[in-house]
This record gives structure tokens, C-alpha cells and sequence, in this order.
């Protein structure tokens, strides 16, 4: 029986180095590997062996049908390669293609660029590793300033010269304010959508990471009453053309005066329910003329020249429209939530 399979495998091989047609390897595969085939015809025949004898044939038989296996697919895989690059095997099993799509923040910040772009905002991006200066400093708030607690961060294991920690990840999109009237000067109207960081315990609606989209308008007669008519733009583009705007005086050091920035409720439209809270309206950011002293860090003379700035959590925006209860959702890697939008 040795020999039988030695002189089948010989044949099998000298006859497979000719082939040059597909279907004439697939006669062959049949011939000797199919259900009928003539190896498959001995391998059967194992059974009826000695039980000394199944162990050698028996393993021989076996290595000798996976070599030819391994032959016929080598065969047929360089036929397919001279077959040319338009050549289609249609009996292989199909590749899934898994398509993506953009992350629900990614759609908000898409059409909140869109609207003010219309508006004739320029969009600016700003580094997320920021110095002390300009995140604080910078906008009115000294290394004194109470304001700071508000916003505690993730400091970097890093001293300059003088001996300060004075790198940290970013606690707000303001700082732009600053770097962007540095750079750009005035006149200037643009906004800085970007990822913000804060140490804060998590909860539904906080994240130790999040994104801002910050907007600042500088020119000559800029006044509260400009601020208000892009503001009112924002919220019917995003809620619908009944959305109305809320602003009450909030205290923030690099607007004077300021205002924090509501809009009212889409889910109950201002009749109150529990998404906010009753109240009928929803905050998501704040607002106010730019403070002189910011100006004048930005390198712009507030004599001459009045500015509004405002900004606010894409995140919470993305919320509101979808309806969704837990901020923390957003960076989880669900793919469970990820596959609604
Ligand atoms: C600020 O960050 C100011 N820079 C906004 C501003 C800009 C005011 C220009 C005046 C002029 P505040 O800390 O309130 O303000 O944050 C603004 C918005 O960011 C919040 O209303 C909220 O929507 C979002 N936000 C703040 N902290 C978090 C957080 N931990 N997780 C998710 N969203 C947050």
C-alpha cells in the first residue's frame, strides 16, 4: 500500500506540474481528492487495515493527501496570478466591508463650522498643551485669581527657566483669544473648535476630557447687540428656528460684562422637563464682551476696537440634539452607541 500512495502521489505531482487551465485542475482535484477520487479511495481503505499497519499508513496516507492539498492551492494560486489582474475567482468567499462613519461630535462641530464659515468666521485650531500665560494670565486671570479653582488641570512635569510649572493641557478653548489676536490682529472674527482637559471627577454630565468651540469677534462699534444676533443664528441652526436665547450675567474675568448663554429647551420647547431640569431653558457655555485687559494682551489697542467672545461644550450641544443622558458615553469605544449616528 506504501508504494500504491508513493506511485499515486508521483502521478499526481507530474501531472499537476503540466497544468496550465484552471478547469483543468479542478478535473484533477476531483479525480484524485473528491469524494470518489482515487486517493480518497485508498485513504478510506485505511480502515480495514491491521491496527500496526493504520499506524504508519495510516499517518503516511494523511501527510501525503495534506502535501497534495498544499500542492493543488500553490497550482491554483499562480494560475489566478497569470491570469491577469482582471481575473475574478467567484467561487471565494466574500470580504465584509465595514464602513465608518463620524463621531456625533465630529457631525456637530462639522455644522457648527459650516454656519459661522457662511458668517464669515475664519476657523482656527489652537494647541491643546497650553502655557499658564495664556490660559490664564493672559485672560485676566493671575496666579492669584480665585477663578482658577474653577478650573483645575493636568500640569506637565516640566520647569521653565524661572523654576515654574508653567505647561498644562488646556482647561478652555480661550486661550485662542489671546494667540489668535496676536497673530492675526484686527479686525478678526473667527471660531476655535478643540479638545479641552479639567481634573474633575466624571459624572453625566462632566468629562476630564471634553470639546470647546470658542468664537470671538473684534472690530471697530462691535457691541452686545452683535454678539446676541450671531448667538440667536446659532441656536436656530442647531434647535430649529424657535429656538430662543437666554442671557443672565455670569462673572468671567476676560469678558466685561459677561453672560452665560442658554437657549430654550428643544425636548419640551421651554415648557420645562427633566433634561433641563424643569427650567425650560439649557446652558451650555458662556459669553460677554471681550475685557480691555484681554485686548491689550492680544495686542490690540481697546480704545479703538470692542470685541465678543463666546464659547461652549460641543459635547453637551451633542447631547441636547441626540438626546443623550451620559456625557461619558462619548469616549467609551461602545460601538453599541457609536452605531446610532
Ligand atoms: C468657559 O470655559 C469659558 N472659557 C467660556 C467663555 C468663553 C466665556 C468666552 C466667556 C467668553 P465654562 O467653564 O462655563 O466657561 O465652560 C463652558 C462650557 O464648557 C460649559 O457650559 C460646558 O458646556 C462645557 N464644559 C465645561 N466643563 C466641562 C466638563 N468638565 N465636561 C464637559 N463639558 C464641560
Amino acid at each position: 500500500m506504501e508504494s500504491k500512495l508513493q506511485q499515486l502521489k508521483q502521478e499526481i505531482l507530474s501531472q499537476l506540474a503540466q497544468v496550465k487551465q484552471p478547469e483543468v485542475l479542478r478535473d484533477l482535484e476531483i479525480k484524485y481528492l473528491g469524494r470518489k477520487g482515487e486517493l480518497t479511495k485508498i485513504l478510506r481503505s485505511v480502515a480495514d487495515l491491521s491496527a500496526e499497519e493504520k499506524k504508519t499508513l495510516g499517518r503516511l496516507a494523511n501527510e501525503i493527501k495534506i502535501e497534495l492539498i498544499n500542492k493543488f492551492e500553490e497550482v491554483k494560486i499562480s494560475l489566478n496570478k497569470n491570469v491577469g489582474a482582471d481575473y475574478v475567482d467567484a467561487t471565494l468567499p466574500g470580504v465584509e466591508i465595514k464602513q465608518g462613519h463620524l463621531h456625533p461630535i465630529t457631525i456637530i462641530q462639522n455644522e457648527i463650522e459650516d454656519l459661522f464659515s457662511s458668517l464669515g468666521f475664519t476657523v482656527l485650531d489652537g494647541p491643546e498643551l497650553e502655557s499658564d500665560y495664556y490660559n490664564f494670565t493672559a485672560l485676566n486671570i493671575p496666579p492669584y485669581h480665585p477663578a482658577r479653582d474653577m478650573q483645575d488641570t493636568f500640569y506637565i512635569d516640566h520647569k521653565n527657566a524661572k523654576g515654574e510649572y508653567d505647561l498644562l493641557m488646556r482647561t478652555q478653548t480661550s486661550p485662542m483669544q489671546i494667540r489668535a489676536m496676536q497673530k492675526y490682529g484686527a479686525p478678526i472674527k473667527c471660531i476655535v473648535p478643540g479638545r479641552c482637559f479639567r481634573s474633575e471627577a466624571t459624572d453625566v454630565r462632566h468629562e476630564h476630557t471634553f470639546y470647546q468651540v470658542e468664537g470671538l469677534m473684534v472690530d471697530e462699534n462691535i457691541n452686545f447687540s452683535n454678539l446676541k444676533a450671531v448667538l440667536e443664528e446659532l441656536g436656530k441652526k442647531l434647535f430649529g428656528p424657535d429656538t430662543a436665547l437666554r442671557l443672565r450675567p455670569k462673572f468671567y474675568p476676560f469678558v466685561e460684562p459677561g453672560s452665560n448663554l442658554e437657549y430654550s429647551c428643544l425636548l419640551c420647547a421651554g415648557k420645562g422637563c427633566r433634561v433641563c431640569k424643569n427650567t425650560g431653558w439649557l446652558e451650555i457655555g458662556g459669553c460677554g464682551m471681550v475685557h480691555p485687559n484681554v485686548l491689550h494682551a492680544g495686542g490690540i489697542d481697546p480704545k479703538k476696537y470692542q470685541g465678543f467672545a463666546f464659547g461652549y461644550g460641543l459635547d453637551r450641544l451633542a447631547m441636547l440634539k441626540y438626546g443623550i443622558n451620559d456625557i461619558r458615553l462619548f469616549h467609551s469605544g461602545d460601538l453599541k452607541f457609536l452605531k446610532q449616528f
